[in-house]
């Protein structure tokens, strides 16, 4: 099977559903954010507080590169991936690139308890989603197909994705 990358705003539930549908799919299943910090030794935040926003992309990149040239995987990858034009032609070349959507009230719902995401740790969170959306809604609208999770149970969204992939 060629890799199922999972990419979407922060929120949209890329982890939950990946690690279902992985099950589903008899595969395995890979967080790039987990994978990241487990090879720098440190959490997300503390890469951005101490290296900065452009050193995590990098790592980002190389790891998805590395990432890429293994098959039967179901990747959920950081919401931010679609910023680099070459991470998306390197995913779209190299398996399935499925986004995940949620409207706004709902991913802000969805984030406003956790403290682990460095773009959202402001005062105005709708504000800071709204801004981030507008700059990379015409990037996730390059995926293969796109699952508005708003609505949606996990399972349901893992049915939603097997029937768009049997098409
Ligand atoms: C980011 C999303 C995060 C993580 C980092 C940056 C982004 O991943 O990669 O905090 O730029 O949208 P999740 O989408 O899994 O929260």
């Amino acid at each position: 099977m060629e890799n199922i990358y999972l990419v979407g705003f922060m929120g949209t539930g890329k982890s939950a559903v990946g690690k279902k549908l992985a099950a589903r799919l008899n595969v395995r299943f890979l967080d790039l954010d987990a994978l990241i910090e487990e090879k720098e030794g440190r959490k997300i935040v503390d890469i951005f507080r101490e290296n900065g926003e452009p050193y995590f992309r990098k790592l980002e990149k190389e790891n998805l590169k590395e990432i890429s040239t293994k098959d039967n995987l179901v990747v959920a990858c950081g919401g931010g991936i679609v910023l680099d034009r070459e991470n998306i032609a390197l995913m779209k070349k190299t398996g399935r690139m499925v986004c995940l959507r949620a409207r706004t009230e709902v991913i802000l719902e969805r984030v406003k308890r956790y403290k682990h995401r460095p773009l959202l740790n402001v005062e105005d969170k709708e504000k800071a989603i709204l801004e981030i959306l507008k700059v990379r809604q015409p990037l996730y609208d390059l995926a293969h197909f796109s699952i508005d999770t708003s609505d949606l149970s996990i399972e349901a969204v893992v049915e939603k994705i097997l029937a768009h992939l049997n098409k």
